[in-house]
């Protein structure tokens, strides 16, 4: 983690304005987050956007949400996701009530396996929400499909965007497919400024109540649930200085991947291509995929490599951590690291 660096000119920007916070004395709830909030909105084209300290922190303040205001109890989530997302939704106080099983080729849920999740459901549509995260640096491909079911039959979906900030699926922007989605700036991630998180919603009513959520509720004081989840002016400022560099970011690991890229289809080497059918990943990951053997078996000569997404399963697809591997991939990547991973490719 620690080798992992921000562009210098977001830490320049970081120096220049920090002194203006200690001078206005206001660290906490001033015009940094106001700044960050409306950046993320111009670049995610969405209405609302909420800073939160982290993805986590907004995913329970938004089930929460979803529960005193719009009755929901039962929750699926994806089998392959972070251990926290079962963690988050406990917290929320949900039935967890199905891990949706996941393909290798994209390391998500389909839409079949997302309806037969469905199928399978004994309880009421109108109490269910459905989560997904993003994995790697690409949405999930079916996702379009995905938000129309649930649009249509009235289950509320929540989008994890914490791997795909920047990323786009058919021009539109990761975490803006759902009824609110949340980013996640903690310091593994693609685009990262060691903690934070920024939720967004096209829906003025859960916007507006995020907004309310995030201090309490303590000015209207018309809500029995909130908390303080909100992200400091020092760290709002550090997130924008970070994501003021989105597209240097991006472009910087484009070029790592496209030299993988090249290297992986010569040697017939099956990955996740973050550059195809208009969906554009971030590349928060590079992800090789063994679809018939355990890719230790395949590649035994692919030594240097970064963590899985992931090497546990939640539910069922107990193939994925098997058959998968990520090769490093961050910004300002150590070419010798690269020229390393080149060569192990080619053997
Ligand atoms: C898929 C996924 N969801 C949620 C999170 C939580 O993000 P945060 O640490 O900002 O709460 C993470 C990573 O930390 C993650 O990988």
């Amino acid at each position: 983690m620690g080798i992992i660096k921000i562009p210098q000119s977001s830490v320049d920007f970081f120096k220049k304005h920090q002194d203006e916070i200690f001078r206005s004395g206001n660290l906490s709830e001033g015009p940094w987050n106001e700044k960050l909030a409306d950046k993320v909105k111009t670049i995610s084209g969405t209405k609302t956007a909420v800073c939160v300290n982290s993805n986590g922190s907004g995913l329970v303040a938004l089930l929460l949400i979803f529960k005193e205001y719009y009755g929901r109890k039962d929750i699926m989530i994806q089998s392959n996701t972070m251990y926290g997302v079962k963690t988050i939704v406990g917290t929320a106080g949900y039935n967890l009530v199905k891990f949706i099983d996941c393909r290798l080729e994209t390391l998500m849920p389909s839409f079949e396996s997302f309806k037969e999740a469905i199928g399978s459901y004994q309880g009421n549509l109108n109490e269910l929400v459905i989560m997904l995260s993003d994995m790697g640096g690409i949405i999930n491909p079916d996702i379009e499909k995905i938000s129309k079911f649930c649009k249509d039959k009235n289950i509320l979906l929540l989008e994890d965007a914490a791997h795909s900030f920047g990323s786009t699926l058919n021009n539109k922007f990761a975490g803006t497919f759902g009824d609110a989605g949340v980013y996640s700036y903690y310091s593994t991630k693609a685009v990262f400024a060691g903690e934070g998180g920024v939720a967004v919603t096209n829906n003025e009513k859960i916007g507006n109540l995020l907004k309310d959520f995030i201090a309490y509720d303590r000015f209207k004081q018309k809500m029995p649930i909130g908390c303080n989840i909100r992200l400091s002016e020092i760290q709002a400022l550090l997130v924008f200085s970070v994501v003021s560099n989105l597209d240097e970011i991006m472009g910087n690991k484009l070029k790592i991947a496209e030299k993988y890229m090249e290297a992986c289809t010569k040697s017939k080497i099956e990955f996740i291509d973050q550059t195809k059918n208009s969906n554009i990943g971030n590349h928060y990951k590079f992800t090789i995929i063994s679809p018939k053997k355990n890719i230790v078996e395949a590649f035994p000569k692919i030594k240097t490599t970064t963590s899985k997404i992931y090497d546990y399963a939640l539910g069922q697809s107990k193939e994925i951590p098997l058959k998968h591997l990520c090769l490093p991939i961050w910004y300002g990547l150590d070419e010798k690291i690269t020229d390393k991973v080149l060569s192990e490719l080619k053997n």
